[in-house]
């Protein structure tokens, strides 16, 4: 793993709540959000992976707390954002980081299957969003803070063309990125608070790569996608810290793909 490049104060004083912060992705922007100053809570529906990542981080000096939870549902993501104000007494940035996903075909994906990626996914993110306006919100009674706080949703790059046996996970995150745009507008505008998303690449060493991309795929996809290079959760991690710190400050409303490049890539002829 690389150093970071960026000072190890550009967080300080923040709290960071984020979904999907045991493992993974969500877990590497949990340490590199600590590393660089931040103090983080972490929803996640596993118990033993929150314990386990709350130890690792406290191993780091982070101050960390773990909360169970499922984003589906609305009493636990009340609960969570609530507990995370009282144990911090502010809450500055909440990403979205909680994902589902299975590779199905369109024919034999049941409706089912796809309402409940639509709910971890998209319906989930905006329940997190909602619950946690009133303590991002510049001048609401929960913060004391001069300026608005942040969200950050981790987002994909299937929909930007289409990606086969991901319908669910495509129009999922498809709207995740509408919900990035929209709240950016409503709440930069109304509460100073800065929505962006980031759109991650194939990356190695996450759940979902060992889910979506046996090896046999991945070692033949550089014939047909020249830019086919796996990232690091590190990179994820950078881009997060980078729009969460002051560097960031006139991002608003974007998502931006941190993939080498990858969903633009076309075959040399
Ligand atoms: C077909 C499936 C299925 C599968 C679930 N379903 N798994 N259909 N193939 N493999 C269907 C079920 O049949 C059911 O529909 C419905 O989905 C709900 O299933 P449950 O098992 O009851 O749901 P639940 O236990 O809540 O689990 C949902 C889950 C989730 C989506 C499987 O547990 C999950 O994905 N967890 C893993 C988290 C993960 O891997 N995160 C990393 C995401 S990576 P019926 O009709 O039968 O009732 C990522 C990257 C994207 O997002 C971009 C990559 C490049």
């Amino acid at each position: 793993m690389m150093e970071s490049p960026f000072k190890e104060d550009v967080l300080k004083g923040k709290v960071a709540l984020l979904t999907g912060g045991g493992s993974g992705i969500g877990f590497e922007i949990a340490t590199q959000f600590g590393k660089h100053g931040a103090s983080i809570a972490i929803m996640g529906r596993r118990r033993q992976a929150l314990d386990a990542a709350v130890s690792s981080l406290a191993s780091l000096g982070t101050p960390a707390i773990g909360f169970e939870g499922d984003v589906r549902k609305l009493e636990d993501a009340r609960r969570v954002v609530e507990s995370t104000f009282q144990h911090y007494g502010q809450i500055d940035i909440l990403v979205n980081a909680a994902a589902g996903n299975f590779l199905a075909s369109a024919e034999d994906l049941s409706p089912n299957g796809f309402r409940t990626v639509m709910d971890i996914d998209s319906v989930g993110t905006f329940t997190m969003c909602h619950e946690a306006l009133k303590y991002l919100k510049k001048g609401g009674p929960e913060r004391k803070q001069s300026s608005g706080g942040l969200i950050l949703n981790i987002s994909a790059t299937l929909h930007y063309t289409a990606s086969w046996y991901q319908i669910h996970v495509s129009a999922a995150k498809a709207a995740v990125d509408a919900t990035t745009r929209n709240l950016a507008l409503e709440w930069g505008t109304d509460y100073d608070i800065r929505v962006n998303g980031i759109a991650p690449g194939p990356i190695g060493d996450t759940p979902g790569m060992s889910k979506l991309a046996p090896e046999e795929i991945t070692s033949k996809a550089k014939d047909y996608m020249p830019l086919y290079k796996l990232g690091e959760k590190w990179d994820i991690a950078m881009a997060a810290v980078y729009l969460a710190s002051d560097a960031g400050k006139y991002v608003n409303g974007s998502t931006l793909p941190v993939d080498g490049g990858l969903w633009l890539s076309r075959p040399r002829h």
